[in-house]
């Protein structure tokens, strides 16, 4: 006789939590979506500015990165704002921790790229090496693995579509 328990999972067993479907969109289409290009681009941009006024010593280069690090900075907080938005208001986003690890991962690459424009302010050139520079290195690996991350919500789980959530890890 087999004695082991029977385990169900819960978001099989509750239509609610199978409700995934964006609430913070433009008809129909997710703002979070839209808005995540922007840091995206903006931090590997902050980071090749970096580079290159390592390289050449221009300050044309080092006053690019400061302004691309502000709204990679900026623009990331208004994506995040839209993601913070969906995360506590869908309830079947909320209850999958894949989402949350979305969440702390972006909440780290929001601190990353704060920290790095605050610290170019009034001194864009001598912040540049070696702790701008590092950040910048840092920030670009955090927002690939954010990145990434953000994608396997939508293309693996299905979060922010409309999907009925069978056959859902
Ligand atoms: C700060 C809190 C954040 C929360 C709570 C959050 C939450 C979410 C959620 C719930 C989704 C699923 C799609 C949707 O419902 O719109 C998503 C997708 C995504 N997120 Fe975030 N996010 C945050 C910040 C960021 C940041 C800063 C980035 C930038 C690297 C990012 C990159 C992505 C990407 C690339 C997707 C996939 C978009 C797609 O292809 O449709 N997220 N995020």
């Amino acid at each position: 006789m087999d004695m082991r328990p029977e385990l169900t999972d819960p978001l099989e067993e509750r239509r609610a939590l199978q409700d995934t479907e964006s609430k913070i969109a433009l008809a129909g289409h997710p703002l979070h979506a839209m808005l995540v290009a922007f840091p995206i681009a903006l931090s590997f941009s902050t980071l090749g500015a970096d580079l290159l006024y390592a390289w050449t010593g221009a300050a044309f280069w080092a006053e690019a990165a400061g302004y691309a690090v502000f709204g990679a900075f900026s623009i990331g907080v208004l994506a995040g704002l839209t993601g913070t938005a969906e995360l506590l208001l869908v309830r079947g986003i909320r209850s999958r921790s894949a989402s949350w690890t979305h969440f702390i991962l972006a909440v780290m690459l929001l601190s990353l790229l704060g920290a790095n424009w605050i610290l170019r302010i009034g001194d864009p050139e001598g912040a540049v090496l070696p702790v701008g520079l590092a950040l910048s290195l840092v920030a670009a690996g955090m927002t690939a693995l954010t990145g990434w991350h953000g994608g396997k919500l939508v293309f693996d789980y299905q979060i922010g579509t409309k999907s009925d959530g069978i056959d859902r890890p």
